[in-house]
């Protein structure tokens, strides 16, 4: 009877000495594993060349931007959709300025020349990210409230709407209404 009980201690030896903390050496080694340490920046003045950018720390920052998402009309489809829910209720259904409560906020005419020529798409990416004056921003929390409602991406698909289809859907709006 003692003769087994030691055999049988002699055997669990073993395996209680691998479920010590060695037991996990293999996975601790020096190597960085995913969301440890600090990330290597990149080379200053280094251009994305795929993905989406997403470095800017404030407007003034995204006016260079160069949109990477394609105007396609999967894009620009999203886009409307994504402009109707956020933008319409102060710049109006299609850009016009015309919603109940667009003079009241001072809200701008999006489809006048000042937008659609003058002001560059990186720009137009920086304002819905960081906001403006008065309007609020999708891309970052502020201070001054603000979201962080829509994702990178989808802030260029609304670019992409106001600068390749929000004219048209204004212009055939003007003509449905007459
Ligand atoms: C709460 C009302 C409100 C909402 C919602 C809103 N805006 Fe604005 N927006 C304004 C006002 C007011 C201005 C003009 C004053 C200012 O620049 O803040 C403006 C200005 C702008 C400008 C001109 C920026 C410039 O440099 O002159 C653009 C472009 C714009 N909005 C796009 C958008 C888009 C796109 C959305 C939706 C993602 C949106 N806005 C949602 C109120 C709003």
């Amino acid at each position: 009877m003692r003769k087994t009980s030691v055999v049988v201690a002699a055997l669990m030896v073993p395996s209680v000495v691998m479920a010590w903390p060695w037991s996990t050496d293999m996975m601790n080694q020096p190597s960085i594993k995913p969301q440890e340490g600090v990330m290597t920046p990149f080379p200053s003045r280094s251009v994305p060349v795929t993905g989406v950018p997403t470095q800017a720390a404030n407007r003034e920052e995204t006016r260079d931007m160069i949109n990477p998402v394609a105007a396609s009309a999967a894009s620009i489809q999203q886009g409307r959709n994504l402009y109707q829910i956020y933008c319409s209720v102060c710049h109006g259904r299609v850009g016009k300025a015309d919603s109940p409560i667009s003079s009241k906020v001072g809200a701008i005419d999006l489809t006048d020349a000042y937008v659609q020529n003058d002001l560059s798409e990186g720009w137009l990416w920086g304002t819905i990210t960081f906001g403006s004056y008065v309007m609020p921003s999708y891309g970052v929390v502020t201070e001054q409230g603000g979201s962080n409602d829509l994702s990178v991406e989808e802030r260029w698909h609304v670019v992409n709407y106001i600068r390749h289809a929000l004219v048209d859907d204004a212009a055939a709006a003007a003509v449905a209404a007459k």
